[in-house]
This record gives structure tokens, sequence and C-alpha cells, in this order.
């Protein structure tokens, strides 16, 4: 079984799929704490499943690195298996991130290298895309450059504003990340080689 820490900034839509795909007992994988970098609308979700949760909040520390140290020794409290970004917003700190790597993924709302930073979606609309996608990465020290794990394109409809794009990227999202879990459990994807290659 895979024990996983969750990351979250938002509303944490990606980890409640998770929670519920974790309430089927062949499922391969737990979430065993929800993290964040502030007290999230998405808490919500892990307190539904009783699950715990951390805040680490940047501005109630002296830098960066103190806040990612602190980040991390709350991560670290849960020997995670697997750490998942999921609409968590702030750039790790290279060391968080270097402790972590590779069994550290992150989704994201574009067809990567295509629109990667914190405006995946607006940015493929302000760019006149009429595609767009979403993305499942292993995370490295770039801004969403690290090795992809899979991804899917969806087309931009006339209209569509950023939340009626998002709105249709999030689902798409949510089964790229639940398969994502299953094959890294399954020993389908190794993440060790991907982050390698
Ligand atoms: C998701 O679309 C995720 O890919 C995106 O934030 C959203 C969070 O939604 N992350 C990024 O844009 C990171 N660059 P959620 O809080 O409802 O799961």
């Amino acid at each position: 079984m895979l024990s996983l820490v969750v990351l979250i900034s938002g509303g944490g839509s990606n980890l409640r799929a998770l929670l519920e795909a974790s309430e089927d007992a062949e499922f391969p994988a737990r979430v065993v704490a929800v993290g964040a970098d502030r007290p999230a609308d998405g808490f919500e979700h892990a307190e539904a499943y009783g699950i715990p949760t951390f805040a680490s909040v940047l501005s109630n520390f002296p830098d960066r690195d103190s806040w990612g140290d602190a980040l991390l020794e709350q991560i670290e409290v849960w020997k995670p298996d697997l750490v998942i970004l999921s609409g968590f917003m702030k750039l790790l700190p290279p060391r968080v991130i270097d402790a972590l790597s590779p069994n550290l993924i992150n989704t994201h709302p574009a067809y990567l290298p295509e629109f990667p930073g914190a405006h995946g979606v607006r940015d493929a609309l302000a760019a006149g895309a009429s595609q767009t996608g979403a993305s499942v990465i292993v995370v490295d020290n770039g801004v969403d450059s690290g090795p992809l794990i899979s991804q899917q394109r969806i087309p931009i409809l006339p209209g569509d504003t950023e939340h009626t794009l998002h709105d249709r990227i999030k689902p798409v999202e949510r089964e790229l990340l639940i398969q994502a879990v299953l094959d890294i459990a399954n020993g389908h994807i190794n993440l060790k080689e991907l982050a390698t290659a």
C-alpha cells in the first residue's frame, strides 16, 4: 500500500477524488496526511475522511528555506512513499525537492511543456490556443519542467472562460492523477527511472 501526502493550496477537488478512489479497498494507495501553505479550503475534504492536516505559512518564516524546512519536517512525520502537489501554488525550495525526489509529483492544468506556471489555464486562453490539456509530472527544480508521467489534450471551445475551461480540465486531471498513482503503486511507472532518463 502506497502512503501519500497531498499538498494543496485551494479547494482540493483533486484531493477529494483521491480520497474517494481510496475508499475502494482495491485501490493501492492511501492519503495519510494533507498539507498546505495556508489553512486551505480543501482541508475540509481531509477532515471529512478523518485525515490529519498541517499548514506551513510562508509569511510566518524569515525566508523560503526555513519555510520549506518546516514543511518538509511535517511531511516527513508521515514517512510517505509519494508526495503529490495537487494545486499547491508555491514553489518548493530546491532542498525540499531534493529531499523528496523522485517521489514527488505534480498535476498541471495544461499540456506541458506548454503553459507552465501558476496561470496555465489563463495563459492558454490568452495565447488564443485551440487546445490545451492536463499533465502529471515528476517534480524537478524547474517550473513545471520535470519528466512527464502522463498527459491528455483538451479542446478550447468558443466562449470558454478561465473558469469554464478549468472546470473541463479538472476531471481529466483527476483521471490522470488516479491512474498515475495506480501505475506507481503497481510498479508500471518507475519514478526513479523517469527522473534519471
Ligand atoms: C488544479 O487544476 C491543479 O492542476 C492546479 O490547480 C488546480 C487545483 O485544483 N495547479 C496548478 O496550476 C499548479 N501550477 P483543486 O484545488 O480543486 O484540486
